[in-house]
């Protein structure tokens, strides 16, 4: 017989080792691309292989249509059904795999900055005729400062597209990134015939010229098996040959370390339209990719292992039911079992919260979930309780890092229209900025506000929404800038003199930290060179 000791030893150790196995089960990962290079098929082809849906066309398109940008009644509906794709979760090959939805819209880059702090690796679209496109280049900028390892998938190939060689120059010149090829198409457009998998040393091939329909993958371990010529023809049997002797001479071996310390990215190439090589670079993804990391918080690293509960919110999705001004936030797991129904700390109110029914999504579906893991992600319902970047722990004091707000591109003043309203309009910008929606700044000089947005479609749908859900009419007013840049500086005076001197472009924001409105890149450039000792950030963390 054990005594309760004893028990209570046994139960502690059983449950360390649970979680160390769910831990190395989950992959949790984000799929970035600019608009149309197919994130969403995609990601739909991948759930297809986990049997997370049964049939293409299941998962609605996240992304907000060209053709909306003027209609932000249509984006709000758009961002509803987007709560069900915020984050998809299915099972393969015994692994739990955790896929974060990404906005690609720009509009809403900012949200998916944010996303990306949960992710701990990211799989990068490339259109194979568009090559590297503008939003793709912010994004995997967004990846490298924060080392998450990234693999490449190349799509499209059933079109007519650009040199796979070329493109990878392309990619490695304008993304930073070293490659590694661990695939190469056989032809391209009329001409594809399928993909060698340099991963496994097989082939992959169309059957006939059905492009739907994808044949058995063929072991080839010596490319000068005549068998090569039979299957493809002679020509395209040399291309290849010589082809897969230039990437073996140009890229160095695969490393799975180096690629795990985001040093190098490997790359497969594709058609998720056609389901074809997505499934081997889902193989090599399970394989490769990592389970959940150590996050830093201001006070130490927390390491997923640890016995204890933290999380923080990365995501705030409102208007799930506009009448009652629901949210949901969403929280990765950092650490420890979290589950329903029990205390946790809100380390930034310092009060206690439990959750009667957090939600967990599989594909298009939410479900309350008891139990969940770090790498998961829980959506806990809140009626304002939440501001992204806030921290739940089992009782410590920890603060996660590594939610910056980056500078925005567009700015207005905004104004209240009506003057009997200003406790609404307040309360609303308050929580609406909780959100991540948009920023402000409050100007030291006079205490106007004003608020800065990545997109100007941001402005429209403050507007709206402080109108429905908060009974409040704003107007706003242009407010010229270049960009605005968090200031910190070691040296007090010159600090001071700057502030003094540049009065009328100081600001405060959410938090209190000082900003600086710069009026154009020259004034910036010449305020630089005169208060050589303050720093100015583009981000608001350093
Ligand atoms: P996104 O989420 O990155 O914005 O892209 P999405 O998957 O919606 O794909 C954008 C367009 O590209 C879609 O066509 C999609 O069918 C097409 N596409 C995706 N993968 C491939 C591929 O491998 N080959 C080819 N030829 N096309 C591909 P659409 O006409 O804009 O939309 P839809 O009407 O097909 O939904």
């Amino acid at each position: 017989m054990f005594n309760r000791e004893q028990l209570t030893f046994a139960t502690k150790k059983y449950s360390i080792v649970k979680i160390a196995e769910e831990i190395l089960r989950r992959r949790t990962f984000g799929i970035v691309s600019h608009p149309d290079a197919g994130k969403t098929t995609l990601t739909e082809k991948l759930l297809l292989f986990g049997g997370a849906i049964q049939e293409a066309g299941a998962v609605k398109s996240n992304k907000i249509k060209k053709s909306a940008t003027s209609d932000f009644m249509e984006i709000e509906k758009q961002r509803g059904i987007s709560v069900a794709t915020s984050v998809m979760a299915f099972e393969y090959l015994d692994k739990h795999i955790n896929i974060l939805d990404t906005p690609g819209h720009q509009d809403f880059a900012e949200d998916t900055f944010r996303t990306l702090t949960a992710v701990d690796s990211a799989i990068v679209v490339v259109d194979v005729a568009k090559g590297v496109e503008t939003q793709t280049e912010k994004l995997v900028h967004v990846c490298r400062m924060r080392e998450t390892p990234i693999m490449v998938f190349i799509n499209k190939l059933d079109r007519e597209g650009r040199d796979g060689f070329d493109l990878l120059d392309e990619i490695e010149g304008k993304l930073g990134l070293k490659l590694c090829p661990l695939s190469w198409p056989v032809g391209m457009g009329a001409e594809f015939q399928g993909v060698y998998n340099i991963w496994n040393s097989s082939l992959l091939l169309y059957e006939g010229n059905n492009k739907q329909k994808i044949g058995n993958s063929i072991s080839i371990n010596d490319l000068n098996d005549p068998e090569l010529e039979i299957k493809i023809g002679k020509e395209a049997a040399t291309s290849l040959r010589n082809e897969i002797e230039l990437i073996k001479a140009v890229y160095q071996k695969f490393d799975k370390n180096e690629y795990l310390k985001a040093k190098v990215c490997p790359v497969f190439f594709g058609s998720a339209l056609n389901n074809f090589g997505v499934k081997e670079l889902l193989d090599c993804f399970v394989e490769i990719a990592p389970s959940p990391q150590p996050k830093k918080a201001e006070e130490r690293s927390v390491d997923p292992n640890e016995e204890k509960f933290s999380g923080f919110i990365f995501k705030i999705h409102a208007n799930i039911d506009p009448k009652h001004r629901s949210r949901i936030a969403f929280m990765k797991i950092v650490s420890g079992e979290f589950q329903r129904n029990k205390n946790y700390l809100h380390v930034r109110e310092k009060r206690e919260l439990k959750f009667s029914s957090p939600l967990t999504f599989l594909a298009s579906k939410r479900a309350i979930v008891n139990s969940a893991f770090p790498g998961d992600i829980v959506g806990l319902p809140d009626t304002g309780n939440f501001r992204i970047g806030d921290s739940l722990t089992s009782g410590e004091n920890l603060n996660f890092k590594g939610i910056p707000s980056f500078s925005p591109e567009h700015f207005r003043f905004i104004n209240n229209a009506d003057p009997l309203k200003s406790k609404q309009l307040n309360k609303g910008i308050d929580q609406l900025m909780d959100e991540g929606v948009a920023q402000l700044f409050t100007l030291e000089s006079n205490g106007r506000r004003i608020i800065g947005t990545v997109g100007a479609l941001q402005y429209e749908v403050i507007q709206y929404r402080l109108e429905h859900e908060y009974g409040a009419t704003c107007s706003y007013e242009q407010y010229n800038s270049h960009k605005a840049l968090w200031v910190e500086s070691k040296d007090k005076n010159q600090l001071d003199a700057f502030v003094k001197l540049k009065s009328r472009y100081i600001a405060a924001d959410k938090f209190g930290r000082l900003v600086f409105f710069a009026d154009s890149a020259f004034g910036l450039e010449m305020a630089i060179e005169k208060f050589d000792e303050l720093i100015f950030h583009e981000k608001s963390e350093y």
